[in-house]
């Protein structure tokens, strides 16, 4: 089976693994030369023209059994459509259903329109007069969104990213000002209160097939200071569950995700590939607070790593509507990834900086290497403005799979940051203990 990858990072070099490891051959386009996915590739293409894959000659010729895609920005393009249209099908979502991600505002009007559970609650402004107005009689804690993609950069909450009414409101209208999120406008949201994880699932539109739950860092520091990112590492269970989420909360999530996806399909929408949805658990329950249409990075590196399915057959199955639970295993392992970035990453990122990689190291002392925003000149790896490395410890012991990651990351040296802190038991426990006095707040 002849599959086309698209997309250049750790979650990308993560879906190419699978797919070797599940024996398709592989087709790659990316923007940078990642050295990871170039070595699983039987061949590869670069460009920072999307357009170039649909010219290319495998997928031009007819060569390509299926495509999925990596990253968000080509699915907002319609590169889904565009490849149906010359008969190439995806386990990815087209343009109009990746909107769950592409529009925050979308997706809380599907919520609400089809009264799924776990919405919140959440007002949208283009104009900011309007959102003066209507912010004299709000007095609660809120968070501000921009409506369109920001790459996990955009987003503000009170009491973590700004302080006052008046600074979440300023910061409202220079979203609209600058068009932050694409000039698609705001959202203005209650602020929710618990603790964030992940659950991603398969879906071919009906059939859908959770995933392990995952949980993610965003922070750039430790303890979870500095600014937002795109993700600096995460961890998973060998019970495919999290400490603090109860097998209800668990349930209710995956229902969630069904009853998205199912309501998609009656406003005439087939969402077809891996749905990902960010949930916070608060004392009222499972809240939503986004959705994506696609693998997180970093949740995919913990997921995949620990596939033990046909992956081809899930591919396939997104692709074409036949999804079968029977194609979906995951081994009761453990996961802790950590990425290292470049120093500064999250404000000002040293790039093009040249890191050494002594990857015979980290394969003997029993750690997987899954390369991110690498770029591959003359034989040497330089960095870019992105996370660089990721490092993964697999066990079925979480601490152990901690220290397997934690040691590896002495292998790669370079102007690279990491935290010490994912995957640790005192940061894990402290997240429990945050869980447990949430919950009983009256
Ligand atoms: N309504 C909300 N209440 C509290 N925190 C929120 C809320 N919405 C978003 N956040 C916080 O902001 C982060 C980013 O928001 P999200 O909707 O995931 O946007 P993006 O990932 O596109 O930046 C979330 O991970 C969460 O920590
Ligand atoms: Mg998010």
């Amino acid at each position: 089976m002849n599959i086309l990858l698209i997309g250049g990072g750790g979650r990308e070099h993560a879906i190419a693994s699978a797919v070797k490891r599940s024996g398709g051959n592989l087709y790659s386009y990316m923007e940078n030369r990642n050295p990871g996915i170039i070595r699983l590739s039987d061949d590869f293409l670069i460009s920072s023209n999307l357009n170039d894959v649909l010219k290319w000659k495998y997928v031009a010729d007819g060569k390509i059994d299926f495509a999925i895609v990596g990253p968000e920005a080509p699915l907002e393009q319609g590169i889904v459509n565009s490849l149906e249209n010359i008969g190439i099908l995806s386990a990815s979502p087209s343009k109009e259903a990746a909107q769950i991600e592409t529009s925050k505002k979308f997706m809380r009007n599907l919520m609400e329109k089809y009264s799924i559970p776990g919405n919140v609650e959440s007002h949208y402004f283009s104009d900011e007069e309007e959102i003066i107005r209507f912010m004299k009689d709000f007095d609660r804690p809120f968070a501000v969104k921009p409506v369109g993609l920001t790459g996990g950069k955009g987003v503000r909450v009170q009491g973590d990213h700004f302080q006052s009414k008046e600074e979440g409101i300023r910061y409202a209208i220079e979203v609209i000002r600058s068009g932050i999120g694409e000039g698609k406008g705001v959202l203005i949201e209650e602020r929710m209160l618990g603790e964030e994880y992940t659950l991603q699932a398969f879906t071919d539109g009906n059939n859908l097939i959770p995933m392990p739950l995952v949980q993610d860092f965003k922070r750039a520091l430790e303890d979870d200071k500095g600014p937002n990112t795109g993700g600096m590492g995460s961890y998973s269970m060998a019970d495919h569950r999290l400490p603090f989420i109860d097998e209800q909360s668990f349930e209710k999530s995956v229902e969630i995700l069904r009853m998205i996806v199912h309501s998609l399909k009656r406003e005439g929408i087939t969402y077809k590939g891996t749905i990902y949805g960010q949930f916070m658990l608060t004392k009222y329950g499972p809240k939503v607070i986004e959705i994506n249409a696609r693998f997180g990075d970093p949740e995919a590196i913990n997921v995949l790593t620990i596939f033990e399915g046909d992956f081809l057959k899930i591919i396939e199955g997104m692709a074409t509507g036949n999804l079968s639970v029977k194609y979906s295993r995951f081994s009761n392992d453990s996961t802790v990834v950590k990425y290292l970035v470049p120093e500064g990453y999250g404000t000002n990122p040293a790039h093009g900086m040249e890191i050494v990689v002594d990857e015979s190291g980290i394969e003997r002392s029993g750690a997987i290497i899954y390369f991110g925003s690498v770029n591959e000149r003359n034989g040497k790896y330089y960095t870019t403005h992105s996370r660089t490395i990721a490092i993964v410890g697999r066990h079925m012991d979480l601490y152990t799979a901690e220290e397997i990651a934690e040691n590896a990351t002495k292998f790669v040296t370079g102007r690279l940051y990491h935290r010490r802190d994912i995957g640790k038991r005192e940061t894990i426990e402290k997240k429990v203990r945050r869980m447990e006095e949430i919950l009983k707040d009256p």
